[in-house]
Formats: structure tokens, sequence, C-alpha cells
């Protein structure tokens, strides 16, 4: 079976992912690639009901309950949307994967990148990304861009700067441990900046024929 790609864009709030994500489309789409773009948690109707209630300042959800939402929320928008979008060959930028949970969830809420890891690897299938577009922010950039938007903070950013600094540090790990697939862009630059950055680091994958997925 031939296969798509699959590209996901981490960081910290406030990067610029969602910026990045949007300009990427459009410029892979002119390049006459089949593109899909998609967000976590959601994607599909199921995890975008999961998305409202994680996001919800009013609930109080514990640390391995958040987990496993953010992994339920994985596993179906992995077996509804992200397997068949590869299996047709469309390249999929996803705005969060699971690097997002083993940062927040496994650094931040301090459960264990290796246990938060688990959990995934069952929710996904292991499926794992082509590529990784890490752009990275200082968790004080992030957050007085995250205060000049409008928006009322959800409940995740409503967390603590040591929560923040916890999730910039696995960030950075998890690139050093996978160079080949994390690669890391300055979220501190202007947007045409990372975008020229993000189609840089991602240019061979677009030149490729598509990969065999089991
Ligand atoms: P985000 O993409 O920042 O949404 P928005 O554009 O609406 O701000 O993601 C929402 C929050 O969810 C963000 O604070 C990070 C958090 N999150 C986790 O903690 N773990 C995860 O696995 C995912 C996917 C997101």
């Amino acid at each position: 079976m031939s296969g798509g790609r699959l590209i996901t864009i981490e960081g910290l709030d406030g990067a610029g992912k969602t910026t990045l994500a949007r300009s990427l489309a459009a410029e892979i789409s002119a390049r006459g690639h089949a593109v899909e773009l998609l967000r976590e948690p959601g994607g599909v109707l199921v995890s975008e009901h999961i998305r409202a209630l994680v996001q919800d300042p009013g609930l109080e959800i514990s640390a391995r309950a958040e987990a496993l939402l953010y992994a339920a929320a994985r596993a179906q928008l992995v077996e509804e949307r992200l397997r068949p979008l590869l299996a047709s060959g469309a390249i999929v930028l996803l705005d969060r994967y699971v690097d997002s949970s083993l940062a927040y969830q496994g650094a931040g809420r301090a459960l264990g990148v290796q246990a938060v890891l688990a959990i995934n690897r069952f929710a996904t299938s292991a499926l794992e990304p082509d590529r990784t577009l890490l752009l990275r922010i200082s968790p004080a950039a992030g957050r007085a861009r995250q205060r000049r938007r409008a928006a009322e903070p959800d409940r995740l950013e409503r967390e603590s700067e040591q929560f923040f600094a916890r999730v910039a540090d696995a960030y950075d790990e998890l690139a050093r441990a996978e160079p080949a697939r994390v690669r890391i862009l300055d979220g501190s630059r202007a947007p045409e900046h990372v975008l020229a950055d993000g189609l840089a680091a991602i240019a061979d994958l677009l030149a490729l024929e598509p990969l065999a997925r089991d």
C-alpha cells in the first residue's frame, strides 16, 4: 500500500504553531500535493468533544485521567482520519500529537515520559510522525503572546511558570533524542522566516516517492 506523510507541529502555547500550520498547508497545496490540516485534541467529532472536556476551566481532571483523555482523542483521530488519509497518499499536517502529551503530561504533570509514551503507543497503534517541527520559544515569550490574544486562557494555559519550564525542557530533550525526526525552528522569528525554515525542514519529504506503510 502506498502512503502519505505525517508531519506534526509542536511547541509551547503561543509559539505560533497554528500560524505555521496554516501557511505550510497553503504552500504544500500550491506545490500540487494533497494536504490535510488537523489539530489535536480534535479533528473528528469524538475528539472535539474530548477537547471541550479537557480545556474546560470549570473541571478538575486528575493528571492520569487527563493523559488518558488526550490519548483517547488521539486514538479516535488516528483510526478515523489519519490512517485513511495516509493510506490515500495525503500529506497530513497535524497541530500537536504524541510529543505534546510527553511534554505536557509526562513532564509538565510529572507522570513520567515513559509512562505517557506507553499509553500513546497503545492509543496510536504506534503511528509515528515522519517529521516533527518543534517551534521553540521561551516560556516567557509564549506567555506574553498568549496574553495579547483576546481569548480567556483554557484549563492548561492557567498552569504555573514551573509547569511550562518543565514542558519546554521536555521538548528540548525529545529533539536531542531524535534529531532526524524532530527539527527545531526558532519561534521568535517573524512568521515568514518561520515558514521558510519549516519548508526547508520538510523539503526532503515532499520530494520523495510515497512510503510503504503497514
Ligand atoms: P493548543 O493547540 O494550544 O490549542 P489552542 O490553539 O486552542 O490554544 O492545545 C490546547 C492545549 O492542550 C495546550 O495547552 C496543550 C494541551 N495539550 C496537552 O496538554 N497534551 C496533549 O496531548 C495535547 C494534544 C494538548
